[in-house]
């Protein structure tokens, strides 16, 4: 296309799939050419040309309702409209005439009759797509009169805490409705009535709020009028600016726009150019931002000596030299290893990256660790093992090419929305689903969605079932033996298949094991082996167990066994928790591995490090999260700094962690609020968050994007500032004057960044490493021609049952999950309107167990295990099995960890948080722990209270 065109910002309708030739037409007489498929507008909006419109959005299929985007075809009768005309060669159109803007006027004006025509007291005045197309057109006013009264006395919807649906304003466009169903995937939205007297309405004749509206916002952002409005946008105004940047919730890496006035942020605009999100978002990202400005930031920094007095509010100046003394002084009197550092998925990759080059450099042990030790480590263990890389292989549109996909221990409507969305896309297009799942999730059975299969296995079972499919897969015949030939160790696919060929891995052996009927399970591995393309998308149900590693290397195997990697469409997806768990991985953040996964025992990649940094590493690795507990406990470890993590809430067995916490001479807590962890204390260094920095987050398919400063830190400094500070306090000088700075560092040390920079991702937009020499726009699916160990390796499985079984005293199994409106620990979410729709942790247990205890809906339950005790209420749902009860892990007070035990996968040690044995008991009160929490929380309140009041 020549460079003289300027394409308009919304091209009408989408563009074509899969089209392979092209078409020349004429519009209003320049010459376009473009692909089969595309519709008249998308061709005149490609060459710059506005067709006036009101239905069509290019998110959106064309649907033809409004009648304004006529135009005139020469040779053809009538005057077609051009969002459902597609383009054909030698086509001749004529987008603009007297005729024309006659008809269109005309329709105008029938809408416009039955439109408040207020638009300067409109809080969207200025932001309104029938507002500029009345301009366009000429038209203030309507020969059918202005008193229209089929929409103009409706009444509005206010129930959603987050938008507004105001039905006099709606032109009935059908867009919400559209976007609901194609995009979203909800189906919420449907039309009462017929032609001029219909109207939208959300489930049946409902309010939102009570209607099956999951919050996404799709709705509202395709919305021409203010019928569907941002509360924001009516509040504030509408925004001035817009920056874009990412989500700083899940490992999807949603790209948004900023929308601010002043300095608010208005809203936040999925951006259509986002290449995770390509315009889509979920509740989370788009709405619940009201955290970052809420009263209970920290702003300044605090110090205490002990964790029994008041907080004292210092300067930076003071606060970075009292830790930098306290870290020496413990050092000094207990040894060089007595202090260690724990970054988060939650920070950048810059922030992450410097906290383990300041716990290495600075302190000069490897006492570092990461978050994603509790959630991903397996994954990074497993795949490294089997394929020679710790990532998952796809970008996230490769499951477009998707015709059978098998989703294990993951619930992407809830816990990564934007991803589902699109699965369920490709599903309602045909491909197949199988769930594996101790949960009825939502993608078993939703509105025009049915799993072919849900392999409801017990918790703890993963292995015996991966070990059952891939024997069917080998007795059966139904691996690709020519691939594994070419793409795999022979020596090790000789080993294996041997192996899994033994009848106790049958799946009719395994049913007691895993509860899962055999014919079910060979059903389900018939599916998978004989898909043309068939994908495995994983979450933590695989990992966070005590052979969580081993199941990722039982799926790698799967994958390979099927010759299902190294294309579009197939692969081994894990989906990541949190917005940087890739991330806070790549950068080296765990005690064994340098940036880029590369082990510390070996010389040349220490020799590089240690040539950049000026220091000579330790070459052992050092104390993982849990190991650092058990040292802190004994005595050998004092001190600790801990950037954006809520170790108290996060990690199992609550008790051992309060007991390690406890035990420190120096914890400093690096956080926007004081967290569960930050009341055991003394350093407090107040955080920023994604909207007050800039930085990169890598989301779960590799892709590097870029998060931009919108609004000044409240603390004054950026969390990189903060790390930089107290490494030069503690003696080891760094230097940077912007984050760009890091990632050029840790581009010169890491070969799979070495093309990653600041200025190429402002071209790119986003870049899925390894970006490098060979691939310098960065790896949508890896392993293409080979695995990145060379040849790909089968892993021996055996399954070995975890010691947490059922017994008579803990009959049941606890497993826990996530819901969609709150996040990991909840410090942001539970600061946020997201409370209207869940409020507390609730216990979900089985009608069957729930009689069998005399629990109803909304009782009190206690739950005991081995490790602990608590109280939450009861949900009695046959989502769960009977022998399996579930809960969420979002609330502190209800302190799901209590329960969850020390037991952790063999290989990794990150804990096994799906499988505890538990007790479930009708209560009347909190249990001695909550009750002692409260207390606790109650007193390091009054300490919080006493620093903030002046003068005190
Ligand atoms: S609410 Fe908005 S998007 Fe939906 S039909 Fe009405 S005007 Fe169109
Ligand atoms: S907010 Fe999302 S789920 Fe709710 S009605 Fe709109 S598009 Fe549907
Ligand atoms: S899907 Fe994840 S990344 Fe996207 S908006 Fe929601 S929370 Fe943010
Ligand atoms: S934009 Fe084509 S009919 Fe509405």
């Amino acid at each position: 296309m020549s460079e003289m065109y300027k394409p308009l910002e919304d091209l009408g309708t989408p563009e074509p799939r899969a089209s392979t030739e092209q078409v020349s037409l004429q519009i209003d007489g320049q010459q376009i050419q473009v692909d089969t498929g595309t519709s008249v507008m998308r061709a005149a909006a490609l060459l710059g040309v506005n067709v006036p419109k009101l239905c069509a959005t290019d998110s959106l299929d064309a649907f033809g309702s409004c009648r304004l985007c006529l135009v005139e075809i020469e040779g053809r009768k009538g005057l077609p409209a051009s969002c459902t005309t597609l383009a054909e060669e030698g086509m001749v159109v004529n987008t603009h005439s007297g005729k024309l803007e006659k008809v269109r006027k005309n329709v105008l004006e029938l809408y416009i009759s039955d439109h408040p025509l207020d638009c300067v007291t409109c809080p969207t005045n200025g932001d309104c797509e029938l507002q500029d197309v009345a301009q366009e057109l000429g038209v203030e006013d309507s020969r059918y009169g202005l008193t229209g009264s089929n929409h103009q006395d409706a009444v509005k919807d206010e129930s959603n805490p987050y938008f507004t649906f105001d039905p006099s304003m709606c032109i009935v466009c059908y867009r919400c409705v559209r976007a609901c169903d194609d995009i979203q995937g909800t189906f919420a939205l449907t039309v009462d009535g017929r032609g001029f007297e219909s109207r939208i309405t959300a489930g049946q004749m409902e309010s939102f709020m009570e209607s099956e509206c999951v919050s996404c916002g799709a709705c509202v952002n395709s919305c021409p009028t203010a019928a569907l409005e941002e509360k924001t946008v009516i509040e504030i105004g509408i925004p001035e600016k817009s920056t874009v940047t990412t989500c700083a919730y899940c490992g999807v890496g949603c790209a948004f726009k900023v929308e601010t006035r002043g300095d608010e942020v208005v809203r936040m605009t999925p951006y259509k150019d986002g290449k995770a999100n390509e315009g889509h978002a979920c509740v989370k990202g788009r709405f619940a931002f009201g955290y970052t400005s809420h009263k209970d930031r920290i702003t300044r920094p605090m110090i205490r000596d002990s964790i029994d007095e008041a907080w004292r509010e210092v300067s930076w100046e003071q606060a970075i030299e009292f830790t930098a003394r306290r870290f020496r002084e413990i050092q000094a009197e207990y040894g060089r290893d007595s202090i260690g550092g724990i970054t988060s998925s939650r920070c950048s990759n810059e922030e992450t990256y410097l906290v383990q080059k300041f716990v290495r450099a600075g302190f000069g042990n490897n006492n570092v660790d990461t978050c994603a030790r509790v959630c991903h480590s397996p994954t990074g263990y497993g795949l490294k093992t089997t394929l020679g890389e710790s990532a998952g292989t796809q970008a996230f549109d490769s499951v477009d090419m998707a015709d059978v996909v098998m989703l294990i221990g993951a619930n992407p409507t809830e816990a990564h929305p934007v991803f589902a969305s699109r699965l369920k896309r490709r599903l309602r297009e045909g491909a197949q689903l199988i769930v594996v799942d101790p949960r009825k999730t939502e993608l078993v059975d939703s509105p025009h969605i049915r799993a072919a299969h849900h392999l409801q296995l017990l918790p703890g079972s993963n292995v015996a079932f991966v070990n059952a499919m891939a024997h069917v897969i080998v007795t059966e015949g139904l691996a690709d033996e020519a691939y594994i030939r070419d793409r795999c160790e022979i020596e090790a696919w000789q080993d294996w298949s041997e192996f899994i060929r033994g009848e106790e891995n049958s799946p009719e052996h395994l049913q007691s094991v895993t509860a899962v009927p055999a014919i079910e399970l060979r059903a389900a591995a018939r599916l998978f082996a004989n898909a043309g393309n068939a994908a495995i998308y994983y979450g933590l149900g695989v990992t966070e167990h005590s052979q969580g590693s081993t199941t990722v290397m039982g799926i790698a195997n799967l994958a390979m066994a099927t010759g299902n990697l190294g294309r579009e469409g197939v692969g081994v997806n894990p989906l990541r928790g949190q917005n940087n768990v890739q991330g806070s991985c790549d950068m080296g953040s765990f005690p064994h591995e340098l940036p880029g996964y590369r082990h510390i025992s070996d010389p040349d990649v220490r020799g590089l490090f240690e040539n950049e940094w000026q220091v000579k590493l330790q070459s052992e690795p050092g104390l993982r999260i849990p190991n650092m507990f058990d040292a802190a406990i004994c005595g050998d470890f004092k001190g600790l700094y801990c950037q954006g993590e809520d170790i108290a809430q996060s990690d199992p067995n609550t008790h051992h962690v309060e007991t390690a916490l406890k035990a420190l001479k120096c914890l400093v807590v690096q956080d926007i609020f004081l967290n569960e962890t930050a009341r055991f204390a003394h350093v407090f260094l107040p955080g920023s968050t994604f909207l007050e920095k800039n930085g990169t987050f890598t989301n779960a398919e590799r892709r590097i994007s870029r998060v931009r400063k919108v609004l000044a830190s409240k603390s004054g400094k950026e969390d990189w500032e903060v790390t930089v500070d107290l490494a030069n306090a503690l003696g080891y000088p760094m230097h940077y004057a912007h984050p760009s700075e890091i990632m050029d560092e840790i581009a010169r040390l890491t070969p799979t960044f070495s093309g990653v920079s600041y200025a190429k991702l402002d071209e790119l937009g986003s870049i899925q490493w390894p970006c490098n020499k060979a691939a310098p726009e960065g790896t949508p699916t890896m392993h293409v021609d080979e695995f990145v160990r060379g040849k790909g390796y089968f892993a021996i499985t055996g399954f070995v049952p975890t010691s947490e079984r059922s017994t008579r005293k803990y009959p049941l199994l606890l497993t826990t999950g996530r819901v969609l409106s709150q996040y990991n620990v909840g410090a942001q979410t539970r600061r946020t309107r997201n409370t209207v729709w869940a409020d507390q942790d609730l216990l979900e247990i089985h009608p069957v167990d729930a009689q069998d205890r005399g629990i109803s809906d909304g009782d009190w339950v206690g739950i005991q295990s081995r490790a602990g005790d608590t109280v939450l209420r009861a949900v009695v749902t046959e989502r769960v099995q009977p022998g399996v009860v579930y809960t969420t892990f979002h609330f502190p007070m209800t302190g799901a960890n209590i329960v969850t035990t020390e037991n952790s996968d063999w290989a990794t040690n990150c804990p096994e948080y799906k499988v505890t044995a538990v007790q479930a008991t009708r209560v009347t009160q909190p249990s001695e722990w909550q009750k002692q929490q409260e207390i606790f929380n109650r007193r390091q309140k009054a300490f919080l209270d006493k620093a903030r009041k002046p003068g005190v």
